[in-house]
C-alpha cells in the first residue's frame, strides 16, 4: 500500500524518467512510494519510456492524457489518481530536489498540516541557474499572487510540494481552475478552508536533460487564472478572453481597412471584406494559442476549425447588425443599439464557436 505519491507531469521529458525514479528510491527508504507521471503524449515517447521503466517497477504507473494539454490539470489528474493519503508533485527534469521528500513527508506526520511547499525564497532556498529577467518576472508574479493567496505563503510559484490527499480531493469539488501551470497557487485560492501550510527550503537546480517548456504564453495563463478566481463564478473566464481577443481584432480590421481604403485607394466593399476577413483569421488565430490553449487545433483540424469559425462569426455578425438596426429603429440611443448589437453577436460567437470549433476532446 502506498503511503506516498509522487505525481510527476511531463511534457518531452523522456529522457529524465528513470534518473528521477532513481533518484527518488533513493531517498526514499523506509517509504512505501508510488510514483505516477502524467503525460500529456508528448511527441518524444516519454509515455512509452514510463511504460518500460514500469514493466520493471510496479511502484510506477502512467497516466497518458490524448489531446489535452496543460501543467495544473496534469497535476489535478495525477493526485485524484493516487489512493494514497498524502500526495507530492516535483518536476521530471530534477530541478526540485528530491532529498527534500522526506523531510516534507515527517512534516505531513502530524496532525496541523495539509500542505509542505518547497520553497525557493525561504531562507537558505536559492535560484541559481535562473537569468535576472526570470527572476524579477517570478517575484513580480509571486507578489501579484499573494493578493489572491488565503494563507501567507513565499514561494507561491512552487510547482514543488506535498500535500494531503484528501485536501485535493476538496479543492477540486470547490472548482479549481485547472488552467495554466499554477497548480499550488489554484489549490490555495480554491480550498474552502485556509491550507495550513509549512515551507521548506531547497535549491533550485538546472535542468537534467532536455528544454523548458513555460514559454511566455505562461504570463498570460496566469493572468486568465487570476481573473477566473475573481470573476470566473460570474462570466466563464473564456469569455472575457475570446473578447479581448475580439476588441483586438477589431483593431485589426481598422487598420487593414485604412490601408486598403485609405492607403491604396481600393473600393469600400473590397477593402471592408478583405478587413472582415483579417480580423476573422486573426480572431481564429490568437483565440487558438490563448483562449483554447488547452485544446489547440493543429494540422488540418486548422482548416476546418477555421472555416466553422468564419461561419459563425458570419452569422453573429448578421444577428448583430439585425439587432442593433432594430433597437436603434426602435429609437433606442446610437451607441446603445450598437453595443447590443456586439454583445449579442460575441455571445452567439462565443457560444457557437465553444461547441462547434474547439471541440471538448471526448477524454475530457
Ligand atoms: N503533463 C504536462 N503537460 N506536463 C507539463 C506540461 C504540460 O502541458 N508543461 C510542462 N510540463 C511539465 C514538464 O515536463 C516538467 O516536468 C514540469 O511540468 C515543469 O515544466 P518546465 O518546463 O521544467 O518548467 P520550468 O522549469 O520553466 O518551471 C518551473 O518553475 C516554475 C517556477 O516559476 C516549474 O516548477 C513550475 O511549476 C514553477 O511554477
Ligand atoms: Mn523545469
Amino acid at each position: 500500500m502506498p503511503q506516498l505519491s509522487v505525481v510527476v507531469p511531463t511534457f518531452n521529458e523522456a529522457g529524465n524518467i528513470a534518473e528521477l525514479r532513481n533518484r527518488v528510491a533513493a531517498a526514499l527508504p523506509g517509504i512505501d512510494w508510488e510514483m505516477i507521471y502524467v503525460d500529456d503524449d508528448s511527441p518524444d515517447g516519454t509515455a512509452a519510456t514510463v511504460r518500460e521503466l514500469a514493466q520493471g517497477d510496479s511502484r510506477v504507473r502512467c497516466i497518458q492524457r490524448i489531446g489535452r494539454r496543460g501543467l495544473s490539470s496534469a497535476c489535478i489528474e495525477g493526485m485524484l489518481a493516487s489512493s494514497a493519503p498524502v500526495v507530492a508533485v516535483i518536476d521530471a527534469d530534477l530541478q526540485h530536489d528530491e532529498k527534500l521528500l522526506p523531510a516534507m513527508f515527517d512534516a505531513l506526520r502530524g496532525d496541523d498540516l495539509d500542505v509542505v511547499v518547497g520553497s525557493r525564497y525561504t531562507q537558505g532556498g536559492s535560484m541559481d541557474g535562473w537569468d535576472r529577467t526570470r527572476v524579477a518576472t517570478s517575484r513580480f508574479a509571486t507578489r501579484l499572487s499573494r493578493l489572491v493567496l488565503k494563507a501567507d505563503l513565499q514561494d507561491t510559484m512552487s510547482g514543488f510540494f506535498m500535500i494531503r490527499r484528501a485536501a485535493v480531493e476538496r479543492c477540486v469539488r470547490a472548482g479549481m481552475s485547472g488552467v495554466g501551470f499554477k497548480i499550488l497557487l489554484d489549490l490555495f485560492a480554491t480550498s474552502p478552508e485556509p491550507l495550513r501550510c509549512r515551507e521548506l527550503p531547497y535549491e533550485f537546480r538546472n535542468r537534467f536533460s532536455g528544454e523548458s517548456k513555460l514559454d511566455t504564453m505562461v504570463a498570460w495563463e496566469f493572468f486568465i487564472m487570476l481573473l477566473d478566481h475573481y470573476l470566473g463564478r460570474v462570466v466563464p473566464i473564456r469569455f472575457i478572453a475570446f473578447s479581448l481577443v475580439g476588441l483586438l481584432g477589431l483593431g485589426v480590421h481598422l487598420a487593414v481597412l485604412a490601408v486598403l481604403f485609405r492607403g491604396i485607394g481600393a473600393s469600400f466593399l473590397i477593402a471592408q471584406t478583405a478587413a472582415t476577413l483579417v480580423a476573422m483569421t486573426f480572431n481564429f488565430a490568437v483565440n487558438n494559442v490563448l483562449t483554447y490553449r488547452d485544446m489547440q487545433l493543429r494540422g488540418w483540424k486548422l482548416l476546418s476549425g477555421w472555416l466553422s469559425f468564419s461561419l459563425a462569426c458570419s452569422v453573429g455578425a448578421l444577428a448583430n447588425v439585425g439587432i442593433a438596426t432594430y433597437l436603434f429603429d426602435q429609437r433606442a440611443y446610437w451607441l446603445l443599439s450598437a453595443i447590443a448589437g456586439v454583445l449579442v453577436g460575441a455571445v452567439w460567437n462565443y457560444a457557437v464557436t465553444a461547441v462547434y470549433t474547439w471541440k471538448k476532446p471526448k477524454s475530457g
